[in-house]
């Protein structure tokens, strides 16, 4: 990681690339996000990108790919089989994660379905530190139950522990011994995890999780999608790794892992995924369902082009300083904005910052949707597109209550590579003004709430006014800015 101090002693994270292409971007006024917002019913995902200055929905597929990695794709092999860009892509997995086996899928949540086709049946149970809303449907789905067996700690708001994403041990042994071991389809660990903030998992709870599966005959399976923050907190923040390499790190890792599958839409910068695999048993029993589902052997679904510039990307993860990026980003994020009162997850993780919308709209009852209302909000303050992680995420119980959610996040993810520290700044100014305005924010209610993934495709209304308020004190305040 690039050491530079600042003669005037104030701490800055600093960009160790620089920028050669450009996307143009416009901030429309104030009154027309209003109307966006309107159109799009409040709902962060229906907005058109155009009219969005950062969007912050999510780093999946929107990372800045390197120069190395654009060259790369001009030189994929597009055979249907046996093409030279998968072994490739195959041998750079291998001397990665020296795991011998891989299988390529088209996303992470493709490696999801193939191994719950796999490995779950009805009755069988998953347990793992936290679920993310894909592994959890394709658990769900094959009749499977999911048990999350994070530390207590990880679900509290604000805290300085490093590795808020780790498993309690004892409570795996308790579910273990509770549900007997032929019930357990494998044990799954997410580094990081994704809904809890983007919090690390140490290698020592790894190494701990893994000597439970080894008494108990289990397969441990790691969701690697965010793989890339942990491996920097685990360098910065783990005493028994600050001597070990990025590579030596991620090899311990893997070393402890039967299965390791990823989302290359984060890991590697590109779009794709796959699992690397510790046995040719694994390979063979999952096999058959690439070509069915993905497409063949060599190529899984993912374009040849893609392929290349995941080979890339991956041996650009080694690098401390393309990885130190997001989590610094993230960091000087929260804490400027803790410093200014805004309540946000702390300590910082990977993946984004994440605003809690439980207190800061702590007048805004769960049930009208603190998160959503907050993304609204902000959008019409700023142009800022993030994602509602709270009670909107959940789906309804069987009777049509709702399932209040434990958390009220509003995520704010930083794409790798891709926002300038200006940006970042500017996002800091809107949300402290939208904090310092935070009880003109209401309500919102569903006018068209879809049965599944209602997240996705919901259409809500303000329960008042309240964003013609926003406005106005908007305009009061910031005259006629942008
Ligand atoms: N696992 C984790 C931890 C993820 O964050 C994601 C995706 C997946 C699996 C599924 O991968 O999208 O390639 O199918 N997360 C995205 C997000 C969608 O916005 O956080 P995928």
């Amino acid at each position: 990681m690039a050491n530079v101090r600042l003669y005037s002693g104030e701490q800055m994270p600093l960009e160790m690339h620089k920028v050669r292409i450009v996307q143009k971007l416009t901030l429309p006024p104030v009154e027309y996000r209003q109307q966006a917002m309107a159109e799009a019913g409040n709902n962060t995902f229906l907005l058109q990108n155009r009219d969005v200055f950062l969007d912050m929905l999510t780093d999946s597929g929107t990372n800045a790919m390197s120069d190395r990695q654009q060259a790369a794709m001009m030189v994929a092999d597009d055979s249907y089989a046996g093409s030279a860009s998968y072994a490739r892509l195959e041998a750079k997995l291998r001397e990665i994660f020296g795991l011998p086996y891989f299988l390529p899928a088209h996303q992470g949540r493709a490696a999801e379905h193939i191994l719950a086709q796999t490995f779950v049946t009805p009755g069988s149970i998953v347990p793992m530190n936290y679920h993310f809303t894909t592994t959890k449907a394709h658990i769900l789905l094959k009749g499977g139950a999911v048990y999350e067996l994070v530390t207590d700690a990880g679900l509290e708001v604000t805290s300085d522990l490093p590795f808020k994403g780790n498993m309690d041990i004892d409570k795996l042994q308790a579910v273990i011994a509770e549900h007997g071991r032929d019930k357990v389809a494998f044990v799954r660990m997410e580094a990081g995890t994704n809904l809890i903030g983007g919090q690390p998992i140490s290698l020592q709870n790894l190494t701990d999780v893994r000597r439970v599966c080894d008494e108990h005959g289990l397969l441990l399976v790691m969701d690697a999608s965010l793989l890339a923050d942990n491996l920097y907190f685990n360098k910065t923040r783990e005493e028994s790794c600050k001597d070990l390499s990025i590579r030596e790190i991620t090899l311990r890792i893997a070393g402890l892992c039967d299965v390791m599958y990823f989302s290359a839409r984060k890991l590697g910068c590109v779009r794709g995924g796959g699992m690397c695999l510790k046995t040719e048993e694994l390979y063979r029993k999952m096999r058959g369902l690439v070509p069915l589902y993905e497409g063949f052997l060599t190529y899984g679904g993912m374009s040849v082009r893609e392929i290349e510039a995941l080979t890339v990307g991956l041996d650009e993860t080694m690098d401390e300083d393309m990885i130190s990026q997001g989590p610094q980003f993230i960091a000087h994020m929260v804490g400027e904005l803790s410093r200014r009162g805004v309540p946000v997850i702390t300590p910082p993780g990977g993946l984004g910052c994440h605003l809690n919308a439980m207190e800061l709209l702590d007048h805004v009852p769960q049930t009208e949707y603190p998160a959503a209302a907050l993304g609204a909000a902000l959008y019409i303050a700023g142009g800022i597109r993030g994602m509602e992680r709270g009670t909107l995420s959940e789906e309804r119980e069987a009777d049509g209550r709702e399932k209040l959610a434990d958390m009220e996040l509003l995520r704010l993810a930083l794409p790798r590579r891709v926002f300038t520290l200006s940006q970042v700044n500017y996002a800091i100014d809107r949300i402290t003004w939208l904090y310092e305005n935070r009880h003109l924010v209401g309500g919102l209610v569903f006018t068209e709430e879809p049965e599944i993934l209602r997240f996705f495709y919901g259409r809500l209304k303000p329960v008042s006014d309240w964003q013609e308020k926003l406005v106005a004190k908007f305009r009061e305040d910031l005259g006629d800015s942008l």
